[in-house]
């Protein structure tokens, strides 16, 4: 059940990036649509900030209004100005708040009619005890099945872009984590654990993480006919705001060994959302730090996927927002 020490360390120390803000040339998104979640910080930042030149629509969307205009501001301040900067454009959704998500996707219908890139990027560690304003495990809601209803409510407009765009480019990006093969329970996703609050943080989040994974290699599968790309990628162990509730030891720990500045994080994103390797033939892919497609380390996550987790996972996330939506 466990992963190799020699997955772990190539996931840990990862060769030089192959895909970079330099591979995006200033004004070639112009026209795509991209959707960022969790924008205002962290990863999610430094990708806007890498798309900021392309000249594409980016929506950051997260749960502050107030944080995002504050990125909105950071971004647009970038000197020297690009010659064909993007139109940042916020969005508001509380991913663990079902009854945002619709409106959300309304939103963004209103004002687009298609969607190139979707890159579900936000993310949170929640302690024991916690549940979704639905009253979900934290994670779970949070990561997967909120995410999960915002993807299918704006399938048309993926799918609208899948038919004009080149073959391969209109993509999902799903966001997993070395503690997949850390700390998820056997087979990824323990059902009876997910039915209840947050037990432990760590194993909950590394759940939510291979949730993803799940999200991703089905998506491929129902959604590889519309043309749509489904992947799931391990952005690398960075330092960001995400690790603002650990002790200082832990953090100067782990940034002294194996936390990397947030813009390598945006690398693999990038490479998520614009690599070649990434296409009809790789669909439902998993994706290492700093871009390179390898499967996930634990090989009873990737048995579930083979015996049909992936799908029950999915399944199981539609009948969780059933009510509420
Ligand atoms: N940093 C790492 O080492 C690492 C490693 C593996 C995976 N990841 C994953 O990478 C992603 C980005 O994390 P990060 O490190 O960049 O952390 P971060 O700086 O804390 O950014 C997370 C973003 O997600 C947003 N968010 C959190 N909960 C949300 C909700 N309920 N609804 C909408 N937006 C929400 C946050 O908004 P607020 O600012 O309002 O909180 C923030 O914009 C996450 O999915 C994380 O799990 C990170």
């Amino acid at each position: 059940m466990s992963s190799s020490l020699w997955t772990l360390l190539q996931q840990f120390y990862p060769p030089a990036p192959t895909v970079t803000e330099k591979n995006l040339a200033a004004g070639s998104q112009v026209g795509k649509v991209f959707i960022v979640t969790g924008a205002n910080s962290g990863i999610g930042l430094d990708l806007v900030k890498f798309l900021y030149p392309t000249g594409a629509t980016i929506y950051l969307a997260s749960r502050s209004l107030e944080k995002i205009d504050n990125a909105i501001a950071q971004v647009s301040a970038i000197s020297p100005a690009p010659a064909t900067p993007a139109t940042l454009k916020s969005l508001y959704l509380d991913l663990s708040d079902l009854t945002t998500i619709k409106p959300a996707a309304a939103s963004f219908a209103a004002q687009e009619s298609r969607l190139d890139i979707l890159w579900h990027n936000a993310g949170f560690g929640y302690e024991p005890g916690s549940v979704t304003k639905q009253g979900l495990e934290a994670h779970i809601g949070t990561h997967c099945v909120a995410p999960l209803l915002f993807t299918q409510e704006l399938l048309p407009q993926l799918q609208a872009a899948a038919k004009s765009a080149p073959k391969d480019s209109v993509r999902i990006v799903w966001t997993g984590s070395i503690r997949i093969d850390i700390n998820s329970p056997p087979g990824g996703v323990d059902f009876a654990r997910i039915e209840k609050p947050t037990i432990n943080k760590e194993c909950e989040y590394g759940a939510s993480k291979a949730g993803n994974y799940f999200l991703a290699a089905e998506g491929a599968r129902r959604w590889g006919k519309y043309g749509i790309i489904s992947v799931c990628q391990n952005p690398g162990n960075l330092y960001t705001p995400i690790w603002g509730n650990s002790s200082w030891w832990h953090i100067a720990f782990f940034r002294i060994f194996v936390l990397y500045p947030s813009k390598y994080g945006a690398y693999t994103m990038l490479y998520a959302g614009f690599s070649p390797d990434v296409n009809e033939g790789t669909n439902g892919a998993y994706i290492w730090p700093w871009g390179r497609i390898r499967p996930v380390g634990r090989s009873d996550v990737l048995q579930a996927v083979s015996d049909g987790k992936a799908a029950e996972f999915w399944e199981w996330c539609e009948k969780k927002w059933g009510q509420y939506v």
